[in-house]
């Protein structure tokens, strides 16, 4: 069974084609990051513009690279992120996949994408370059780390489609905390992969961080990136009066780098802390960690060496946003007899929870 997937919940145009649950057939990611660096975050309008000029051409990359000849007639569904996302985002994939279910007579199931993160670990094929998947698949009842830039959850899954949260943040989510602390060490966005290149260079002891620490499986992130500003303010010799915009020039080199490697030393202890205790309380089979923050090799590293089991983390280009994993769920979604949406009823939902 062969899925298109659809994904435009934030600034990456993404289109992908899967077959049977396991095999990456196509994946293509247009980013428009670079749109966005000029004004330190992502902004909503330029993000659902740039969705607009990139779509088509997006999908028909996808299509044409896994098929080509007649791809339409060996794509059996399409899956599209209704939500959570940019409302203007969302709308571009979703009207598009609309439009596409219609025109090529195709089923279309409405994909949760913080959800999705978690089904990028069952992909265990291609003949894409460039990619490391995993042998196997992760096997049920899992526990589900999911970290990106909206993002921080702990969940339990009985299967495909059913689960429980555990905990998630009570404020900003890891992936918006690497973002920030980045932004105030004056490091090009996106800031998350420039925090951790930075962190290499530096010594994860050199500023004492506080472990914040707010229910058995829930996360605070903002009181540790203020943590970090109040140390960086008192390392240039100025009070918590010090505007975090100056501290990009005050700060040395030396400095930035242990800022860096502390805070994403503190933030990978918190992450790896939780799930070691989620582990050994509901005793999972298996163990995914999934979404853009599960890039980090410091948490890949951390996680691997204290959990006494086989941790699933998709590979690179799929933690990050991509579409491969939005046409895995709607692929499970079928498997589970799950019937599609009606096309013309389907509707964004920004602020779908799990
Ligand atoms: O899953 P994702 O692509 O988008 C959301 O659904 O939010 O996650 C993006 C987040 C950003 O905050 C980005 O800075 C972070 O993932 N990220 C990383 C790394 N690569 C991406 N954070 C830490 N280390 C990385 N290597
Ligand atoms: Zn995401």
């Amino acid at each position: 069974m062969v899925i298109l997937g659809i994904e435009t919940s934030c600034d990456e145009t993404a289109a992908a084609v899967i077959k049977d649950g396991s095999e990456l057939l196509s994946n293509v990611v247009a980013s428009s990051a670079d749109l966005h660096a000029a004004y330190g975050g992502v902004v909503p309008e330029i993000a659902a513009r740039s969705h607009v000029e990139t779509i088509l051409p997006v999908i028909d990359k996808a299509v044409g690279e896994a098929y080509t000849s007649d791809p339409w007639q060996k794509i059996d569904a399409i899956a599209v992120t209704h939500g959570p996302g940019l409302a203007g985002s969302l709308l571009v994939g979703v009207m598009t996949a609309k439009s596409l279910a219609l025109a090529k007579n195709k089923p279309l199931y409405a994909v949760n994408h913080v959800k999705a993160h978690v089904e990028a670990a069952f992909l265990t094929k291609t003949a894409l370059p460039g990619y490391s998947l995993s042998k196997k698949q992760p096997h049920f009842p899992l526990l589900a780390l999911i970290v990106s830039g909206g993002h921080t959850l702990l969940a339990q899954f009985s299967d495909h489609q059913n689960y429980k949260v555990l905990g998630q943040t009570t404020d900003d989510a890891v992936g918006e905390a690497f973002d920030k602390v980045a932004k105030m060490l004056g490091l090009p966005y996106p800031g998350g992969p420039s925090l951790a290149a930075l962190a290499l260079k530096g010594d994860p002891q050199s500023v004492k961080l506080p472990t914040v620490k707010v229910g058995k499986y829930s996360f605070s992130f903002s009181g540790l990136k203020t943590a970090v500003l109040r140390a960086s303010q008192k390392m240039v010799g100025q009070d918590y009066t010090f505007p975090s915009t100056k501290l990009p020039k005050a700060l040395n080199g030396a400095q930035k780098a242990n800022i860096a490697a502390s805070f994403q030393q503190k933030a990978v202890i918190i992450l790896a802390d939780s799930l070691k205790a989620a582990v050994e309380e509901y005793q999972p089979s298996s163990v995914v960690v999934a979404g853009g923050v599960a890039a980090n090799l410091k948490l890949r590293q951390v996680i691997d060496s204290q959990i006494p089991l086989p941790v699933f983390f998709p590979d690179v280009k799929l933690c990050t946003d991509n579409a491969a994993m939005v046409a895995q769920e709607g692929y499970f979604q079928i498997k589970s007899g799950l019937t599609g949406v009606d096309p013309p009823s389907l509707d964004v939902i920004p602020n779908l929870s799990m």
